[in-house]
């Protein structure tokens, strides 16, 4: 059956291996959006402050789930937020608890609530080596921040001057190459044979820098690492269409209230919660590759993190153009759903 045939698919229920629920309202706001279509998610730590220490990830995680609209299911997959402080013995034992599933590490001032993050990278050394031993993932935000280096090529050269380095004096540390971006990034995953694998967003398949800054400037295609040119863009169709195991979903759905990106220094992040599994499935079918959303979403993380897939599914139904709200309500202000700008016409089902 070719691709256009399908109009019903049902897959394993996805799981978000990259997002940013917040805290307080927003957290409110935005956690049903997630919840309603995935199962779980790697829970980003970049709160004020940030989430650093076991018992900070065991309190955050209980709040997510006392936000949690009853008879939703999803479980947050807790992430310590790496600084230069970071205790190995307490990473251990969040592992070892269940607290934390894996460690999150910003280039200090790489993005968003990123003050905290790794300067020297030998000052982390004793808890990656201690990840390593106990195979606990490193999610690895992949940019310089020199501010001589151009923000276009910020993935290129960390893959140079930090990823690879990281990799020989840690080898079997595993490591997820966060919302990749370039064409860069997919060769070096595709040519590393061993414990490295890349989360691809769902705004990055389908926005290139032109979305962003051509015909006036668009806010909310504004995100980090920043959408790059369209042989990227295509590239990294490529990889997540594929089926190969080391690229898999994460959406980095960021939500900001619109006052705060719609100002002369606007926020990054982009909010896709709402809309990202159709979103997706336009992607793949457009390739001619639907049969692999569900490797995509919901079989190469898991096999990765080393967790068993989903065992529930959710269908998605091909149709008139699906409907859904431009805007998340908050307290302070709306959070604008990402518009993909074309029609959707898959539905996940209720
Ligand atoms: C994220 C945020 O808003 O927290 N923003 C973004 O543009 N992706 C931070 C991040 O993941 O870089
Ligand atoms: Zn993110």
């Amino acid at each position: 059956m070719s691709d256009k045939d399908i109009t019903r698919l049902t897959i394993r229920r996805p799981d978000d291996w990259h997002l940013h629920l917040r805290d307080g309202s927003m957290l409110q706001a935005v956690l049903p959006e997630t919840a309603r279509h995935f199962a779980r998610a790697i829970i980003m730590p970049n709160l004020v402050p940030p989430v650093v220490t076991a018992a900070q990830a065991a309190d955050y995680r209980s709040r997510i789930i006392a936000a949690l609209p009853q008879g939703m299911d999803f479980t947050p997959l807790m992430t310590l937020y790496l600084t230069e402080g970071t205790d190995p013995e307490d990473v251990r034992r969040a592992h070892a608890a269940g607290i934390a599933t894996a460690v999150k590490l910003y280039p200090a001032g790489a993005t968003t609530n990123s003050a905290s993050g790794v300067r020297d990278f030998e000052k982390v050394r004793p808890v990656l080596e201690a990840m390593a031993e106990i195979g606990m993932p490193l999610c690895v935000h992949g940019e310089v921040t020199d501010s001589d280096i151009d923000i276009f090529d910020r993935e290129a050269v960390f893959i140079d001057k930090v990823l690879k380095p990281l990799r020989k004096k840690v080898p079997d540390l595993k490591i997820v190459m966060e919302h990749v971006t370039t064409q860069d990034a997919v060769d070096y995953v595709r040519d590393s044979h061993k414990q490295l694998a890349a989360t691809i967003t769902t705004h990055h398949l389908i926005i290139n820098r032109n979305h962003i800054l051509a015909g006036g400037i668009k806010p909310h295609y504004y995100c980090l690492p920043v959408a790059k040119r369209e042989a990227h863009r295509i590239a990294l169709v490529q990889a997540a269409v594929s089926g190969d195991k080391r690229f898999f979903l994460g959406t980095d759905s960021a939500p900001h209230t619109d006052p705060a990106k719609l100002q002369a220094c606007g926020c990054a992040g982009i909010f896709t919660a709402p809309n990202t599994m159709s979103c997706l499935a336009e992607v793949f079918e457009a390739a001619g590759r639907l049969k692999k959303l569900e490797s995509f979403t919901s079989v190469n993380g898991p096999l990765f993190y080393g967790l068993s897939p989903n065992e529930a599914t959710i269908t998605l139904q091909k149709g008139d153009p699906v409907t859904y709200p431009r805007h998340v309500t908050t307290p302070d202000g709306p959070v604008t759903v990402f518009d993909p700008g074309f029609e959707l016409h898959w539905r996940v089902e209720d």
